[in-house]
């Protein structure tokens, strides 16, 4: 190989205050891992040296602790987009103020960046299984933005993980489409059509050197379900039947996308166990264990992802099984995997998750009570805009019951009542579609709300004399200043909101 092989702190001695990153990967899945925990120690010790020192992050999606933790705790992030998840170091410095992300629909950041909306792109690491001297990359386990990143940045650095495959030639499916004006059709037409290269291929003279690593790429496992989160997966599928039944999902069905998480994986084991769905495809932006029992079982014929977010055991029995796989999942920019025009044209049921709902149907995602950035909107958007059914999907309570997940005002709304078809809870699911908000409002608090709230839920719908979408704006937000208050949305008196 003739580029140069480097150490991670070698590398990290490269990056300069004020640097635009670009990162490989999607999740931790595909993130680099040991040059970003270098650059961490490099800007403690500017910081030390009373030198300014921070970079901006642009990624395909959330990172993993190597990434947004180490980087947060150095102090080293300015910037940081699009989307970050489950690291609460990075999570404080955005609420904090001392990060500035912009928190942005995944499908849409490589675009724009081409578009030059923020500047340019000065350095990007990309995690690979392999780089021939020609610049052929083979990359990891997740994709996100890197063909966009990698065309437009004048460095890239490499890390060389050998826990990747060499059998992991062949998975992707690298596709940039034409910018506007000159944009043709994306040329899917089911999740398993491959329309690009299997390789990213990079002007070789960008590779500034080459950093080996063995880090895992897997993750820990999830927690066992519980009841309540097994719950709403019957809930999700008795409504996905019902529709099949009803004739309105063909009983073909049609692809699906679902997140990560526990839900998920409820939801897969529940379609998983029923005769009467058959054997479906996804066309997702992740996919976790549960999907790669699920094309073992031959339940999924096919999986469309930008990222393989799976156990380290997972990943075990994926690499030894890796020729089965090959036509039967594809890994795409997440442009292409979180693309619109292929969502509306497949028909994609969508499956995503509220922080919190209001009665009329609106999404809260991202923001807890309204004001403390908890992850971001993710795909979410992608999916739940241009979906053939939009589902959103949460427990009705939080901590143990002190929050009330229904609230008669979302605090922040990422997805619009126009976006949301369905509102699944373990209390059962809330058709939305068909109705004006008071009978949207009616089907939310009946069939989702948690029992404790119905009645001031109730109260709060029959306090409202005004318009089309009754709000009562005083005590809009009743229950949410009642939790600031009292630490107990249940202690919400809606009359001390109207004097
Ligand atoms: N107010 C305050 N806190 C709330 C809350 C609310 N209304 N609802 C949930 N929470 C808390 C929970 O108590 C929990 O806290 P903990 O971490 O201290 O235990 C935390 O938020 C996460 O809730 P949980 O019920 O475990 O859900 P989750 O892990 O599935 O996360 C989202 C839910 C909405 C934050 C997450 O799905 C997300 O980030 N979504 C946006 C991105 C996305 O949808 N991407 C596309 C699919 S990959």
């Amino acid at each position: 190989m003739k580029f140069p092989i480097i150490t991670a702190e070698e590398a990290a001695e490269h990056f300069q205050n004020g640097d635009t990153v670009g990162l490989s990967g999607f999740t931790m899945a595909g993130a680099p891992k040991v040059i970003s925990m270098s650059i961490a120690a490099k800007a403690r010790r500017e910081h030390e040296a009373g030198r300014e020192f921070k970079i901006n992050i642009f990624s395909g999606a959330s990172t993993s602790d190597f990434v947004d933790g180490e980087l947060s705790r150095a102090h080293a992030i300015n910037m940081r987009t699009p989307y970050q998840a489950n690291n609460k170091d990075s999570r404080n410095a955005i609420n904090a103020h001392e990060m500035h992300y912009f928190d942005k629909h995944l499908s849409e950041l490589a675009q724009e960046v081409r578009y030059g909306f923020f500047g340019g792109i000065d350095k990007v690491i990309i995690e690979a299984q392999s780089v021939s001297d020609d610049g052929e990359i083979v990359l990891s386990t997740g994709t996100g933005n890197i063909p966009t990143f990698a065309r437009l940045t004048k460095e890239i650095y490499i890390e060389l993980n050998d826990q990747l495959s060499p059998k992991m030639l062949g998975l992707h499916d690298i596709y940039v489409p034409l910018d506007p004006p000159s944009r043709l059709p994306i040329p899917i037409l089911k999740p398993s059509d491959r329309i690009g290269s299997p390789i990213l291929k990079v002007d070789p003279k960008k590779i500034v050197g080459i950093v080996k690593t063995s880090m895992p790429v897997g993750k820990k496992p999830f927690t066992p379900i519980d009841d309540k989160t097994l719950q709403i997966g019957n809930n999700v599928c008795e409504f996905l039947l019902g529709e099949v039944r009803a004739g309105r999902i063909p009983k073909t069905f049609l692809p699906i996308q679902s997140g990560v998480g526990n839900v998920a994986n409820a939801v897969l084991a529940g379609l998983d166990a029923s005769a009467e769905i058959p054997p479906f495809q996804m066309f997702t932006e992740v996919i976790q264990d549960s999907v790669i029992k699920l094309i073992e079982s031959g339940k999924c014929t096919f999986a469309s992802t930008s990222s393989m977010t799976i156990s380290n055991d997972a990943m075990e029995e994926f690499n030894s099984n890796l020729d089965f796989f090959h036509d039967k999942l594809a890994l795409r920019p997440s442009e292409i995997s979180n693309n619109p025009e292929i969502i509306r044209r497949l028909g994609v049921i969508a499956m995503n998750t509220a922080l919190e709902a209001d009665i009329f149907g609106n999404v809260n995602s991202t923001h807890v009570v309204g004001t403390k950035m908890m992850n971001g909107i993710g795909g979410s958007g992608d999916f739940a805009r241009n979906a053939y059914v939009s589902i959103f999907s949460c427990p009705s309570t939080a901590k143990d019951g002190l929050i009330s997940a229904i609230v008669p005002m979302a605090t922040h709304v990422d997805h619009s009542e126009h976006s949301v078809d369905v509102i699944i809870t373990e209390q059962g699911f809330a058709d939305l579609r068909g109705k004006d908000p008071i009978q949207r409002a009616h089907e939310v608090i009946e069939r989702c709300a948690h029992p404790d709230y119905r009645p001031l839920l109730r109260e709060y719908l029959n306090m409202g004399k005004i318009g089309q979408t009754p709000h009562t704006l005083r005590a809009a937000f009743a229950f949410h200043v009642t939790l600031n208050e009292q630490g107990d949305m249940r202690k919400t008196d809606f009359s001390k909101f109207m004097n």
